[in-house]
């Protein structure tokens, strides 16, 4: 197994409420979702990473969701005209199916949440793949790019070993766990600049909010094995942690969640 080393220069651990001081005061993604899709007017929405289908609940418009293990215990469709569930992974998805086909006409997809496998070559896989389906005014969200650890952002989540074996209670450093996805914001950052990204202060891990999309923009595509191999081991580097929150101005929640300063923040 790789061994894992956190930065001496890491900033404070989360505050004693379990929320990084950046995040108190933030909106959680589960309610800030529905206000996008209102801001949108969203008639589609697609979710890679369902699970208990917390997130997707929170939508009225027509839904794609895609997951290899549903949860689901509850009602999901609530006021949705359809909602499409699909059972495998998201790599696994777009090789059998077109989002286009599966959305209402004209096939336009309005928001999406990407929130499925927590490593950064997925994550950034399922950007590329998503972004075929999307205009400038499309809303795409990126969860837990913003860790609130170091130790929240370890490839391997802790929360799930500790669990299995041992009856002891989860390992506070394991709390939070996002895995390393916070390498699609500086990818995002570094090779496609063209993209509006807003990041909103969400507990506990914020919400990364991308528009300006372009379905015909190939740059990820030519530069993903050069940007999985210079980002691979990046957490190995002393500085990550502060770099990553440095190259980031967060956006409150709170103070934007009217449909008008929403859609003046993404340029819809
Ligand atoms: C954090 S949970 C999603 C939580 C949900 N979006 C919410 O906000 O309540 C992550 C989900 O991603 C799913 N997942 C794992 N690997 C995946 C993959 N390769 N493709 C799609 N989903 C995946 C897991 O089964 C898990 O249910």
């Amino acid at each position: 197994m790789p061994i894992e080393t956190v930065p001496p220069s890491a900033r404070p651990p989360a505050a004693s409420d379990g929320f990084f001081a950046p995040f108190r005061g933030g909106v959680r993604h589960l309610r800030f979702l529905p206000l996008l899709a209102t801001a949108r007017e969203a008639q589609s929405y697609f979710e890679i990473g369902t699970s208990k289908g917390n997130s997707v609940a929170g939508i009225d418009c027509a839904a794609v969701c895609v997951d290899p293990s549903f949860r689901v215990e509850q009602n999901v469709i609530g006021r949705k005209p359809y909602l499409l569930a699909f059972q495998m992974t998201s790599d696994d998805f777009f090789a059998q199916y077109r989002l286009s086909d599966l959305l209402p006409k004209p096939g336009r997809l309005d928001l999406a949440f990407l929130d499925g496998m927590h490593h950064f070559e997925f994550l950034l896989r399922d950007f590329m793949n998503v972004e075929k389906y999307c205009d400038e005014r499309t809303i795409v969200c990126l969860h837990d790019c913003l860790p609130i650890h170091p130790h929240a952002a370890r490839r391997l989540d802790r929360r799930k070993a500790v669990r299995q074996e041992t009856t002891r209670p989860v390992d506070p450093e394991a709390r939070g766990w996002t895995g390393d996805v916070w390498k699609v914001l500086r990818i995002l950052q570094q090779y496609r600049p063209d993209l509006r990204i807003t990041v909103f202060d969400c507990p506990p891990s914020s919400l990364v909010v991308i528009t300006q999309c372009d379905a015909s923009n190939r740059v990820l595509e030519g530069a993903f094995d050069e940007a999985v191999a210079r980002w691979d081991k990046a957490d190995e580097r002393p500085g990550w942690f502060d770099d990553l929150h440095d190259s980031v101005r967060l956006v409150s929640s709170r103070a934007n969640m009217e449909p008008k300063a929403i859609r003046a923040l993404l340029g819809l």
